[in-house]
């Protein structure tokens, strides 16, 4: 069964969702050529400590993994798909594209939320390619509402990238959130509309697009976490903590 989150919950949500949103704004301002994702990972466990909260990625132990997750943020660099490590080595130069993907808990609940951005000065299908993904992601949550069913959320977002030329990662998909990093539902990035579970309010999910250049495969590289494209191609992320609402989703990872 799928969780609602009562009112108090969600009010708690909204605070963290917030103070989430801010720390996000910062790391991309740190985001310059010669900054490592190591760095960035710092940044980001002190702005969580700052505004009182946890980081909720470290240690965590994802469905199907071997291990717990060594770090605060993921930081996905160009054909990096997601769970990208924050590495000193991994040191950012002119041109690329970072995903940032990080998590906090924050009295006790748990908030959710990616953003691709370019180092200094990026090409035009990175551009092309970040933009459709942060609209895909509006595509989905503006599907969302009490009654709406989650292969509507699916569908809004696979159409919108796959009229623009992109395609979706299917091995990989959104969830629920909340009581913890992962719950469920399972939230797909495709779907048809009407199909599977249906949206009741004060359900908290996470809707994340991952979106690929060119194939929608993905794999697992050697250090066990890191998912890449197969074929080489650029990837992009993002993602936002929605609360379902009667009339639709109220965001709850904005600064506003
Ligand atoms: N935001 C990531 C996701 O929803 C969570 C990363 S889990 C970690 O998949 F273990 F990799 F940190
Ligand atoms: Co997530």
């Amino acid at each position: 069964m799928v969780n609602v989150k009562t009112k108090e919950e969600i009010r708690i949500l909204r605070e963290g969702g917030r103070a989430l949103a801010f720390i996000m704004e910062e790391l991309c301002t740190r985001l310059k050529p010669g900054v490592s994702a190591l760095e960035m990972n710092e940044l980001a466990e002190r702005l969580i400590k700052k505004h009182n909260g946890e980081p909720s990625f470290k240690n965590y132990q994802p469905k199907g993994s071997k291990n717990s997750y060594p770090f605060s943020l993921c930081v996905s660099l160009n054909d990096e798909v997601v769970h990208g490590l924050p590495l000193r080595e991994k040191v950012f130069k002119e041109g690329d594209i970072v995903g940032l993907d990080l998590g906090m808990k924050y009295k006790g609940l748990y908030v959710d939320m990616a953003v691709t951005k370019g180092v200094g000065k990026i090409g035009e299908r990175e551009q092309r390619l970040v933009a459709t993904t942060a609209k895909a992601l509006d595509a989905g949550i503006g599907a969302i509402k009490e009654e709406a069913a989650l292969g509507d959320i699916g569908f809004a977002i696979q159409s919108y990238v796959e009229s623009n030329g992109f395609s979706v990662v299917k091995k990989l998909v959104g969830h629920g959130v909340g009581y913890s990093v992962h719950e469920e539902p399972e939230v797909p990035n495709y779907g048809r509309p009407g199909e599977g579970l249906v949206l009741r309010e004060g359900m908290v999910l996470a809707l994340e697009p991952m979106i690929n250049e060119g194939g929608d495969d993905v794999v697992l590289d050697e250090d066990g976490w890191t998912w890449k494209t197969a074929d080489g191609s650029l990837s992009a992320h993002f993602e936002h903590t929605v609360a379902v609402t009667k009339n639709g989703a109220e965001v709850l990872t904005k600064r506003e």
